[in-house]
């Protein structure tokens, strides 16, 4: 059967080197734009991006995570996921607001056929705090936010087999009952 989508997903694969083509900003806007459709909690639209270009910047973002922050050293682009926590109401479901769209971005790099790695921020930790407040600090985000992930992106300069139904861990999904 037909299923353009698994042909997307199953191509998805965590890519943590990257080449030194640019990526246009009206690809990444694109980009942004599929990040926008995902659904969110009761449709508080909480999750917020900083779309991060200037080297530099991704040097010290990757910084700001004591163990394998680094990865993100050669990307060219670095989306930072943050989800607006100081509202309560908003706050109940932030992590999965920020994974859905963050999943997203990773399908849409996907498609443009550039490579993307989800680098983990939540409980990590930086040179003097946590990895959060260092990298909100920097990009001089306001208070009432928090920092979910990065998603790393650039051209592919690494290999990676594309999923095929073998790879399926399909005893993991029960029909019916367990
Ligand atoms: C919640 C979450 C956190 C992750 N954190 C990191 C990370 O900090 N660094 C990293 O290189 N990859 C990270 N990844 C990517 C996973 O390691 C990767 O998805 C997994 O090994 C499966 O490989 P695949 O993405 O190629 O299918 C994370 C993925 C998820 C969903």
């Amino acid at each position: 059967m037909k299923n353009d989508l698994y042909e997307l997903t199953r191509r998805r694969r965590s890519v943590r080197r990257y080449g030194n083509a640019h990526i246009d900003d009206e690809l990444i806007r694109e980009i942004m734009k599929v990040a926008l459709t995902a659904p969110t909690s009761f449709g508080h639209k909480p999750v917020e991006f900083v779309v991060v270009r200037d080297k530099g910047m991704i040097r010290k973002i990757g910084a700001c995570k004591q163990m394998g922050g680094s990865q993100i050293n050669g990307a060219d682009a670095v989306i930072v996921v943050m989800v607006k926590t100081a509202d309560k109401r908003q706050a109940e479901f932030w992590i999965e607001d920020g994974a859905i769209a963050s999943a997203y971005i990773l399908l849409a790099v996907e498609q443009y056929g550039l490579g993307a790695c989800w680098v983990h921020i939540r409980n990590r930790i930086g040179q003097r705090g946590t990895s959060d407040q260092e990298i909100r600090a920097l990009l001089g985000v306001p208070e009432g936010y928090t920092v979910l992930n990065l998603v790393a992106i650039g051209e592919k300069a690494e290999e990676k087999m594309a999923y095929t139904d073998i790879d399926l861990h399909t005893e993991n999904v029960h029909y019916g009952k367990y």
